[in-house]
């Protein structure tokens, strides 16, 4: 068991929102998507933010978790190519990279503020997760012509 002082506390709270606010929108996105592989891919991630949630209140309740016994990311393979880049599914791809992109940065920023290395370990390893399912709608956009890279 570990206490928090007040900051560390807010902080948590603080992306216990955001974690609840990325089940919400991974559920529903996953409802609304027309790509049934695009609606697996919003169901698998959304299954981590559960996970991270579900970390996040354990850490409220002064434990720290085992970060080595957390599932592998499932969901990096390849997709594959279709011509018909749907522009619905391509906003839903956008809105959830800009959550993504801002919630790994509030871990960034809060890390810096725990004192228990465990805690820190456990919430590094949530940011890198944020990163890899940016990573994968990014590789899912990319693969289904919906993001520009111009070299
Ligand atoms: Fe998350
Ligand atoms: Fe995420």
């Amino acid at each position: 068991m570990v206490n928090l002082t007040q900051k560390e506390r807010y902080l948590l709270e603080d992306e216990k929102s955001h974690e609840e606010l990325c089940v919400k929108k991974y559920s529903n996105y996953s409802q609304q998507a027309k790509d049934p592989q695009l609606k697996q891919l919003f169901k698998s991630l959304g299954q981590q933010e559960q996970q991270h949630l579900t970390t996040v209140n354990q850490i409220l309740n002064g434990q720290v978790p085992n970060t080595n016994s957390q599932q592998q990311n499932p969901q990096n393979q390849n997709t594959t190519k279709s011509n018909m880049s749907n522009q619905a599914d391509a906003d839903l791809c956008n809105d959830l990279l800009a959550t993504e992109k801002y919630v790994s940065s509030t871990y960034n920023t809060a890390i810096f503020e725990f004192k228990d290395t465990n805690i820190r370990k456990a919430l590094n390893h949530i940011q890198k997760e944020e990163q890899e399912h940016g990573e994968a709608i990014f590789n899912y956009m990319q693969n289904n012509g919906m993001y520009n890279t111009q070299q």
